[in-house]
């Protein structure tokens, strides 16, 4: 059965929107793992937007389930993640003008660096996982370079804006989740997931995790962030 990691940048979104002191994603951690979140996921990313460093030091220290850090492949980052020693760092692509993460990671041309990155968190005991888009090459560069796991980028299949677009970009996630799975990595998804598109992954058994922050939290503004939570566990359980 596949496990929710639920994502609360978006707590400190709000937060930032005030530069307040609430609301605080080390409350919103510990209520997502009470309401039954596999594990807590934070993006510190370099401008420092919404999660910061010390909201990162403080769920390390009182989180229950597990952290996964997503951060860029970049030497500062690899710093930080040595001195949190998160349970799972996962690899993202990041631009500072994008609103989100964009596309996956690309590993045909960020190979080398990439590598590099992955065997200076292994030479420390971190797990590795790298965001990169449902496509056949990705997935095999990414078992070349001795990733752990593999997250999925399911966002192209969640903004499709028709039907036979969506079917399209699912299949590329089913055939990326079994190539990831045939080749002993844990597969991750997500990006976009929401209430609906999470039913679309019924029966779709070589997934371990979905890994969801927006849809989430937005929910929880409106029915509190423990229903919003339980609401997608329990969508989650019965794929
Ligand atoms: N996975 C990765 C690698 C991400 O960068 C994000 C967005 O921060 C998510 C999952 C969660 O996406 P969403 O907030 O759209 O659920």
């Amino acid at each position: 059965m596949a496990g929710l990691a639920v994502n609360v940048d978006h707590v400190a979104t709000l937060r930032e929107a005030r530069q307040a002191a609430y609301p605080d994603p080390v409350t919103a951690a510990a209520l997502v793992e009470l309401a039954g979140a596999d594990g807590v996921v934070v993006h510190l990313r370099e401008d420092r937007r919404h999660i910061n460093d010390r909201d990162v030091s403080i769920i390390r220290k009182t989180v229950q389930t597990k952290l996964i850090l997503e951060m860029a492949a970049e030497k500062a980052m690899v710093a930080v993640a040595l001195e949190v020693m998160p349970d799972l760092v996962t690899l993202v692509p990041e631009k500072r003008e994008e609103l989100t993460t964009e596309g996956g990671l690309d590993l045909l041309v960020h190979r080398d660096h990439v590598k590099e990155t992955i065997t200076r968190l292994h030479d420390s005991g971190i797990s590795v996982s790298v965001f990169i888009d449902p496509d056949p090459d990705q997935i095999e560069t990414a078992h070349k370079i001795d990733s752990d796991m593999v997250e999925i980028h399911t966002g192209a299949f969640c903004d499709a804006e028709t039907v036979r677009s969506r079917e399209e970009n699912f299949r590329k996630i089913v055939n990326a989740a079994k190539a990831a799975h045939e080749l002993k990595m844990g597969v991750n998804a997500g990006h976009g997931l929401g209430y609906d598109t999470i039913k679309t992954f019924k029966g779709l058994n070589e997934i371990d995790e979905f890994s969801i922050g927006h849809s989430i939290v937005a929910r929880a503004v409106m029915v509190g962030l423990d229903r919003a939570v339980r609401e997608m566990a329990a969508l989650i359980q019965a794929l």
